[in-house]
């Protein structure tokens, strides 16, 4: 499985300008063979021009409602994205679970509202305090992926990315430090196995990613580990040489 290295701008840049120089910066450096591992996630008002002006990214949303139209101030649908050309969202951030309500039920609906619309959806899930065990982990996972059927000769699992992220390794949370590669491959090798008693064989197909102070002198050790497929990289993805050097470590280690 090649590796998958996503970058959460999350409410970053300030402009559009801003947004299109970064975009600039990441797109005539990457190798072209690498656009179908890097998937960019930039705030909603950016992605219509971003989407537009950089055809070969493959561009995501960082969030969306699961509904199609109607009285829900302040929302965006999966249909609104797929008419600007995003093909990928992003679910149950921690940031997002924290800050602003979501639960492992409201994930769930988006989860599965996404992958019948055809987009492909990370989802992400991680502990939000140091000593909660790994079954809290687990559960929340389970109940953030459930209901997905399973039906031929497509079965949907090979649109979902699921993203290991203990809430104390992400850069900006004080004391932040990185994960241990060996320990998270071992939550995500748990998480693989959950994912086998939901799905049997065709849970193969789904992505695990790792995120969390990811940064291009650690990425390597991380996407080495062989349950670990990926990378879900917020503020190293704000610097366009940062984030390029990560891209180039799945070579070496895919
Ligand atoms: P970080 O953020 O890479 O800045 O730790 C990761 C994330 O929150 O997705």
């Amino acid at each position: 499985m090649t590796k998958l290295i996503v970058g959460n701008w999350k409410l970053n840049p300030a402009t559009l300008n801003e947004a299109v120089a970064l975009a600039s910066a990441v797109s005539v450096s990457v190798k072209s063979e690498l656009y179908e591992q890097m998937v960019l996630l930039p705030p909603f008002v950016f992605l219509e021009e971003l989407a537009k002006k950089f055809r070969q990214i493959q561009w995501g949303a960082q969030d969306f409602f699961w509904e199609d139209k109607g009285a829900y101030t302040g929302e965006i649908s999966l249909g609104m994205l797929k008419d600007i050309g995003v093909g990928w969202v992003l679910v149950g951030h921690s940031e997002r679970r924290r800050m602003f309500g979501e639960t492992d039920e409201t994930v769930n609906k988006k989860v599965l509202a996404a992958l019948s619309q055809d987009f492909k959806v990370i989802v992400a899930v991680g502990e939000l305090q140091r000593d909660d065990g790994e079954e809290v982990i687990i559960s929340s996972f389970k109940k953030s992926i459930s209901g997905i059927k399973l039906q031929a000769p497509s079965s949907k699992l090979q649109d979902l990315i699921v993203a290991y992220e203990p809430v104390w390794a992400i850069s900006t949370n004080p004391g932040a430090v990185a994960d241990d590669p060996a320990r998270s491959n071992g939550i995500i090798g748990q998480l693989k196995l959950a994912a086998y008693e939901m799905f049997g064989d065709e849970s193969k197909s789904i992505r695990f990613l790792y995120g969390g102070s990811v940064n291009a002198a650690n990425a390597a050790g991380s996407l080495a580990q062989p349950n670990i497929d990926g990378a879900l990289v917020g503020g190293a993805s704000l610097n366009s040489d940062e984030f390029l050097r990560i891209i180039n470590t799945t070579a070496s280690v895919s």
